[in-house]
């Protein structure tokens, strides 16, 4: 029997390569649900060519611009309210949290809720709502598979191993364009440098967070709530070369860790084909080819954002929200010339040393994530 997928974010880049994987399997899959939010002309091509019941279009201005456009079996919803009706679908089995930002809690909450399987690739869900989301998969009784290639590395590790063998978890970063500049040169890096990430090819939002390593400190975030590890024991670990994924270290010295070719398609497939690995005629690792594989510490002094994500989960809180939502924008400003690429951790610190953290609820993430983005616009205002 086919799964039936809804994915949200369809239009982006891992939206994108998790189509790919329905286009090579679709004896597997059925795409029964998609959400875009501004790219029209993308989202239209994909309706025509995988027929969803259902799109999402979360931008409203672009809604009124597809239901137009978009005649047949396809029925189009708008706003997070239609996001949340493609991800509770009756029919879905699971739906693949693809969407950037904070924006994915709420569709990624309603599904679990729903009873629906979660391919998780929006890490900020787990990153301002993990404390939410455990007890909400612990109570429908689904599984979340993490699509992060970082996580899905680990969860591969992991398996048939019970926690308290686990020493710790290492989450390997390339280090991202800028891990060889000096300091000084850093600070004027420009938006262009900042997109040039050496390995993979992502969304421009997370590949600026690879390149200031904020994507690492929202990693290992994440890992914590996926894997129930305390942060203290969890590592980053440069390795530039992005073949080895992740790895888990145990009790006895023993260290597994998952290797492959740096490709979002393997990750996502596995994820959809859970429990089973399936092929996508990719490319294989050849290690003769491969040569040396190469690790080093990350500079934290170079790369101060994974000191504030450490902190922002030792405090608790809403405080991963606050950092969180703070990053979103400082990461817009950068992107539009609002702040220099070193004024992005140096916004973040700023709005999280005004933060007053809350006790963990729906209500207080979402006020502390709007609040932490007014006081990101007054910062920048000044
Ligand atoms: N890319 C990777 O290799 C990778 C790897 C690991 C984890 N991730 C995580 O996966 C998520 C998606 O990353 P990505 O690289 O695929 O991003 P992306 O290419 O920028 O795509 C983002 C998707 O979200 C939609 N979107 C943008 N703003 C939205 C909003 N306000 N409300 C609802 N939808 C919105 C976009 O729609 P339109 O394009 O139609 O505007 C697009 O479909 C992120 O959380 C990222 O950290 C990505």
């Amino acid at each position: 029997m086919k799964k039936n997928l809804s994915i949200l974010g369809a239009t982006g880049s891992i939206g994108t390569s998790a189509l790919d994987v329905v286009k090579k399997h679709s004896d597997k899959f059925r795409v029964v649900g998609l959400s875009g939010h501004r790219n029209i002309d993308l989202l239209l091509r994909q309706i025509k060519e995988f027929h969803p019941a259902v799109v999402a279009v979360t931008d409203t201005g672009a809604c009124g611009e597809i239901t137009s456009q978009c005649g047949g079996e396809t029925r189009v919803v708008c706003g997070v309210e239609g996001a949340k009706e493609v991800a509770t679908l009756d029919d879905v089995d699971m739906v693949v949290s693809a969407v950037v930002g904070a924006v994915g809690l709420l569709p990624t909450l309603a599904a679990i809720k729903a009873g629906k399987d979660i391919a998780l690739a929006n890490k900020e869900t787990l990153v301002i709502g993990g404390a939410l989301i455990a007890p909400a998969l612990a109570e429908s009784g689904v599984a979340l598979l993490p699509v992060d290639s970082e996580h899905s590395a680990i969860f591969q590790s992991i398996r048939g191993h019970g926690k308290a063998e686990i020493r710790r978890l290492i989450l390997t970063a390339s280090g991202g364009p800028f891990r060889t500049w000096r300091r000084e040169e850093i600070e004027k890096a420009t938006l262009k440098e900042a997109l040039r990430h050496p390995n993979w090819n992502m969304g421009s939002k997370i590949t600026i967070d690879s390149a200031t390593m904020m994507n690492k400190g929202l990693e290992m975030i994440e890992a914590h709530w996926l894997f129930g590890v305390d942060p203290e024991a969890i590592d980053i670990l440069i390795h530039p070369e992005s073949i080895v994924h992740s790895m888990v270290e145990y009790i006895d010295g023993v260290i597994i860790a998952q290797l492959g070719i740096p490709d979002m398609r393997i990750p996502i497939a596995y994820a959809l084909g859970y429990p089973h690995r399936l092929d996508m005629e990719l490319k294989r690792l050849n290690f003769a080819e491969t040569g040396s594989l190469t690790f080093e510490s990350p500079d934290r002094a170079k790369f101060p954002a994974i000191t504030l994500a450490y902190e922002a989960i030792r405090e608790g809180g809403t405080f991963p929200a606050v950092m969180n939502a703070a990053n979103e924008e400082a990461v817009r400003a950068f992107m539009r010339g609002g702040v220099s690429f070193t004024g992005i951790h140096e916004l973040v610190r700023r709005v999280m040393d005004r933060h007053k953290s809350l006790t963990v609820s729906l209500e207080n993430i979402l006020e502390a994530d709007a609040w932490a983005r007014r006081q990101a616009a007054e910062i920048l205002g000044k």
